[in-house]
This record gives structure tokens, sequence and C-alpha cells, in this order.
């Protein structure tokens, strides 16, 4: 049986203008065209990975607002546990403004709203009976306090805990020494080691440097360049499918989830990130977060693509 996924973070609805180029402060941009779809570091983490097969609860704390409203019945539909999901009397619904220009590149402006009151109580009546093995998926739209609280807890139950630490913040000791696997981009990679990550070579430094500070896993990834991955047995560059971009947002999103997929199927992590850099592969060919996350059916058939034309 698949071990569940408890993914605990934000859900934002993301206000999209896709122009040539993306603004220059002060500047005004025209001939835009614009979608709304539902977003949220969290949430498109937890869609990404209940459609590829994983068994996902999403603990969330949305407004009780028309948007909130929306996105619980979105969660339903996608097939995602949300006995966890909360409405906050108060706050409104995540927002964020997102520009993405020609080349699939983006700039993101977020309102967290309810997201910034997804607190530790609400992390601990969720986890509180669960038991190993279980996989926790975090990212960094909601409170710092609960993030390392959900990671202390998970640790301590023997649960594994990957962190995807976007949007990127420094991180103490306490968290990374409890972490199973860490997965930040080039940009977080480099706030957290100081170290430029440009290419493999950088990044197998600043691989090293997150691994000396107490991280078991770490897995870099590195947009069209795919990932590295480093551990006790593994440190190598694992190549992505080249496609044609248009829109990358949420591509570390649907990494995210189909790695918690992958290894809770108890895949090898080196397989784990291959499977993750396929099916991220495929959402960056589409606009939108939760509208680019792909179906297993069309990883799968990556897979035997590429075999057959090897
Ligand atoms: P974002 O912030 O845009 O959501 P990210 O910066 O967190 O993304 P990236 O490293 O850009 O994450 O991308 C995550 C994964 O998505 C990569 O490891 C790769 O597998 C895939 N990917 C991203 N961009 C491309 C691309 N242009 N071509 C193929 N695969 C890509
Ligand atoms: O990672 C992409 C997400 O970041 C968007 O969906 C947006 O809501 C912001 O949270």
């Amino acid at each position: 049986m698949a071990i569940p996924i408890y993914v605990i973070g934000s859900s934002n609805t993301d206000m999209v203008v896709k122009t040539e180029k993306l603004p220059m402060p002060g500047e005004t941009v025209m001939g835009g065209i614009f979608f709304m779809n539902p977003g949220g570091k969290g949430a498109n983490q937890a869609v990404a990975a209940a459609r590829l097969g994983g068994q996902v609860i999403f603990i969330v704390n949305v407004g009780s607002d028309i948007f909130g409203k929306q996105s619980v019945q979105h969660f339903h539909r996608e097939n995602i546990n949300t006995t966890y999901v909360t409405m906050d009397p108060e706050q409104p619904s995540g927002v964020a403004l997102i520009g993405v220009d020609s080349h699939g590149e983006n700039s993101i402006s977020v309102a967290p709203g309810s997201n910034s009151q997804l607190d530790i109580r609400k992390v601990e009546r969720a986890l509180k009976t669960v038991t190993a093995p279980a996989i926790v998926l975090l990212q960094m739209e909601i409170p710092m306090a609960t993030v390392e609280y959900a990671i202390g807890l998970g640790h301590s139950k023997g649960l594994h805990v990957i962190l995807n630490p976007a949007p990127a913040r420094p991180l103490g000791e306490a968290i990374l020494k409890r972490l199973h696997v860490i997965t930040p981009n080039e940009s977080e990679a480099e706030l957290l080691t100081g170290i430029r990550v440009i290419d493999a070579s950088s990044a197998a430094q600043a691989a090293k440097k997150i691994r000396s500070l107490g991280v078991r896993n770490v897995v870099i990834t590195l947009g069209s360049k795919g990932a590295f991955l480093l551990n006790d047995t593994i440190a190598g560059q694992i190549s992505t499918p080249a496609v044609k971009a248009v829109d990358t947002t949420a591509a570390g999103d649907c990494f995210n989830g189909a790695l918690g997929v992958a290894l809770s199927e108890k895949k090898p992590l080196e397989e784990a990130v291959a499977f993750a850099c396929r099916a991220a592969s495929i959402s960056v060919t589409r606009l939108g977060a939760q509208a680019s996350m792909p179906y297993r059916k069309e990883v799968d058939e990556l897979v035997k693509a590429t075999v057959q034309s090897n």
C-alpha cells in the first residue's frame, strides 16, 4: 500500500497576466492576456501529488470567502483528503499576482492572508495520530514557527520530511538536521550556502555545504538542466526532458509533489528525482500553476516514449 503524503502549506488564487516582457519598476506593459487559476505552493504540490497517484492529506487554512470555498471544492475534485482544511473566520484567502513573459519566466507578489494563520495547533491536530511510514511535504509560504514545529514533530515520529525551502529564507540547524530531503532551486541553494549556483559543478559545491549543515539527502533543482542529487551514495546531475517552456510557474511545486509520490511508492531517491524531472518538464509546457500539473498516465507515457527513442 502507498504511504500517505501529508502536505502542509499554502493555497492561493493566482491572477496571471502573460505579456511579451515583464514590466520594470514604474513601467506599464500592454498587450497581455489574463487568466485566474488555483495556486499557492502547498496546494500546487498537493494537486501535483494527487494527480500522480499519491494518497494526499492537505493541511491548509483558507479564507471563508469565495476563493476559499472554491479552493475546497477544487481539492475534493482532485481527490485530496480535506479533513484538515480549515476556514479562517477573519483573514481573506491568499492571492498571488503573477506576471509571465514570452520565455515563460515569471515574477510573483503574494498576499498570504489566511495562509499566515496556519498555526502550530492545526498541524498538531492533523499529525497527532499519524505513525510511520508517512511523508510530510512542506514549503515556506506559511509561518516559519509552523514549518519548524511540523518538521520537529514529523521527525520525532519517524516520518520522512521533505522541505522545499521556498520562498527562500535562511534556515537554522534545528530545521536542517531533521529533514529527510531538502529541495532548493538555484537561488534558494545560494541563499542557504553563499555559493552562486549556475551549473552542475557549483550545484555540487552547494549541495556538499548543505549536507555539511546536517541534511542527509540534498536535491537542487536546476530548471532546464534538471536536478543535482547528493547523499551518502550518490553525487550527480539528473537530466530533465528537453521541452519548450511556456510558463515555468510552479515547476518546482510539480517537482516536489512528484518526488513525494515516488518516495511514497518506495522508489530509490535517484529514480524518484528522475520521475520528478519528467513530471515537472510536462508542467512547464502549460500555462498556470495547478492547471499545468500532469496526470500519472502522461508521465508514464513520457517514459515509454523516451525508452522507444533510445
Ligand atoms: P518555479 O519557481 O518556476 O516554480 P523552481 O525555480 O522552483 O521553479 P526549477 O529548478 O526552475 O524550479 O524547476 C524545477 C524542475 O522543473 C527542474 O528540475 C526541471 O525538472 C523542470 N524544469 C524547469 N524548467 C524547465 C525547462 N525549461 N525545461 C525542462 N524542464 C524544466
Ligand atoms: O510556486 C508557484 C506559486 O507561488 C504560485 O502558484 C503562487 O501562488 C505562489 O505561491
